[in-house]
């Protein structure tokens, strides 16, 4: 071989080894999991300055919610892993948001949306389900859960549509006039978690108030499972903004997977809800054109133009998802295929930059040239519960009686309406303005809101 070919050969060797750098993730290896979820969570906290001095903490630029979706995340990586590198920076960012134990945080708490608090909530009830470390003086986990619980079922909306809850929180926010999928699945989903963890029936009736009055609505429907995004209480919600987005099927069929668990599987009503959410969330989000084993938004993806909301949707539904193959075993094998495949095309994606970078499209075997933390945190997601075949149901969500020990409150969060109030009402006309236009830069589902403009 001449000097000229074996210089070639040697920087053909170095560009495969250094340049174009992918995750290889073998579902069949616990090990080849756990370094590629470690990978993709120092890739996303890369983008979290939270915790350096002068950043507030839990808070991401331009969004609130997100924080709680990537706190969550970081629980299930730790719960999956044990990796606890995070761990103090997740303490930490979700002691700071909580307010009054509630997460209606006094900086953001007048222009955030029953979704955005919602999701800080969930997160808090997974920490309590997964046993996450308790922060040493700060509030238990499971009470911030029921801080959220309550500051929502209080906003339980009678005066439209026979209830609901409605999108936003105060008039003057785009989007107080409409009911969606993701407020009410999310306390739907809350419900049924903390009448699961706690046992008090409480929960569970209001789980089923919330079911029940979203399958009256064109919201869900029992017997196509359909989930729409959004109706509108201008019109006694009776059109739809039939917006197909991952994260609402989810939130439902996550729920009803805690319904299902929490009543012993007895009677039929949770189990058809199960098994005709998963039908429709497996059949349309992981799509025959790209064989059927890799999830995709499919309302964005074709055409690349997701948000960086909705970049995190498949994530959600991730960890939604392996908590069903949990909670109803019969829905194991149907599961764990797709979110290995997701793996797989996920971890495909992940030569950006030569730095392992990861996309959004996880189906087609290459990086997309997208980047930033909430591409992370979805792949983080999917990595994290390819560790469900390498656990048992000990690792399943805890309740109180299985060695669940966050400590309870059932009262949390209700004492501070006056003080949400005060704030309130020294906003003044031109903060309204500015916090509704904040609210549409924000909040989660503005694409089912322009769809439902359209339809409606
Ligand atoms: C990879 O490179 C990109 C672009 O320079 C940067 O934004 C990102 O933080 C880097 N990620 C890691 C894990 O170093
Ligand atoms: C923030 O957390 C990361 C990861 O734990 C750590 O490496 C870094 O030193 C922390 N920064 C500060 C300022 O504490
Ligand atoms: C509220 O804003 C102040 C001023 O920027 C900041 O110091 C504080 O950490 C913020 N608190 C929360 C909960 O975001
Ligand atoms: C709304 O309806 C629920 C369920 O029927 C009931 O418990 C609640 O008291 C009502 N709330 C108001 C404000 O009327
Ligand atoms: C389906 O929803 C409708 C409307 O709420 C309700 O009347 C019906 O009982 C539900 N069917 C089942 C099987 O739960
Ligand atoms: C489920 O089973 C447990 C243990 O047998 C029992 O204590 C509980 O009351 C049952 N729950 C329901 C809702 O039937
Ligand atoms: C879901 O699909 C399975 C397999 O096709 C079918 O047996 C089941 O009846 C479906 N569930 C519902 C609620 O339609
Ligand atoms: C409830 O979840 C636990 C934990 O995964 C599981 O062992 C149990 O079989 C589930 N209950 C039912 C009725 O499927
Ligand atoms: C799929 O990836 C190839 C490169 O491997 C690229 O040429 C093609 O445009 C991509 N297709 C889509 C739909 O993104
Ligand atoms: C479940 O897994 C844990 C952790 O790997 C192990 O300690 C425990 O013995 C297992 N339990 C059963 C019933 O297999
Ligand atoms: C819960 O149990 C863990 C050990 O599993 C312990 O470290 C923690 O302090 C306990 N928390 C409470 C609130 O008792
Ligand atoms: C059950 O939850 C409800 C609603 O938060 C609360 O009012 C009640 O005190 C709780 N009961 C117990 C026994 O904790």
């Amino acid at each position: 071989m001449a000097g000229s070919q074996w210089l070639r050969c040697v920087l053909v060797l170095a560009m495969a080894v250094l340049g174009v750098q992918a995750i290889d993730i073998d579902v069949s290896s616990e090990d080849s999991i756990k370094n590629a979820a470690s990978i993709a969570a120092y890739g996303m906290m890369k983008h979290y300055k939270g915790n350096e001095s002068g950043e507030i903490p839990g808070k991401i630029p331009n969004t609130w919610w997100e924080g709680g979706a990537m706190f969550m995340t970081l629980i299930q990586y730790y719960h999956y892993t044990g990796d606890s590198t995070y761990n103090s920076e997740v303490i930490q960012g979700m002691q700071w948001q909580a307010g009054d134990c509630d997460y209606m945080p006094a900086n953001w708490s007048s222009y955030i949306g029953n979704d955005d608090q919602m999701f800080w909530g969930l997160a808090a009830m997974t920490a309590a389900e997964l046993n996450f470390p308790d922060s040493s003086d700060g509030y238990s986990w499971l009470s911030l859960a029921q801080g959220v619980f309550n500051t929502q079922v209080a906003r339980w909306d009678n005066t439209t549509c026979n209830g609901g809850m409605r999108w936003q929180i105060y008039t003057y926010e785009s989007g107080y006039t409409m009911k969606n999928s993701i407020s009410n699945g999310g306390l739907f989903q809350l419900s049924a978690r903390l009448a699961r963890y706690t046992s008090n029936n409480t929960y569970y009736e209001w789980a089923e108030r919330i079911w029940d009055w979203t399958t009256t609505t064109p919201l869900l429907s029992n017997s196509t499972w359909n989930v729409a995004d959004s109706t509108s209480t201008t019109n006694d919600c009776s059109t739809q903004g039939d917006d197909q987005w991952s994260y609402n099927y989810g939130a439902f069929l996550g729920g009803a997977a805690y319904m299902y668990n929490y009543t012993n599987g007895t009677g039929t009503k949770w189990s058809t809800a199960v098994s005709g959410l998963l039908n429709r969330t497996l059949d349309k989000f992981f799509p025959s054109s790209h064989g059927g084993y890799i999830m995709e938004e499919i309302l964005c993806e074709p055409l690349e133009v997701c948000n960086n909301n909705e970049i995190i949707f498949k994530g959600l539904v991730a960890a939604w998802l392996a908590y069903t193959a949990y909670l109803v075993p019969s829905t194991y094998d149907s599961i764990l295929p797709k979110l290995q495949g997701s793996a797989k095309g996920a971890a495909a994606t992940c030569t950006g930059y030569g730095n392992n970078t990861c996309g959004v499209r996880w189906w087609n075997n290459t990086w997309d040239g997208w980047s930033g933390l909430e591409e992370q945190m979805s792949v983080l997601s999917i990595f994290s519960v390819n560790m469900l075949p390498y656990t048992n149901s000990s690792a399943a969500p805890l309740t109180s009686s299985t060695g669940g020990n966050s400590t309870s409150d059932p009262s949390a969060g209700t004492d501070d309406s006056s003080k949400d109030k005060a704030t309130l009402s020294t906003i003044t006309t031109g903060d309204r303005a500015g916090a509704g236009v904040v609210t549409v830069v924000f909040a989660a589902a503005w694409i089912g809101m322009m769809g439902w403009l359209m339809i409606g």
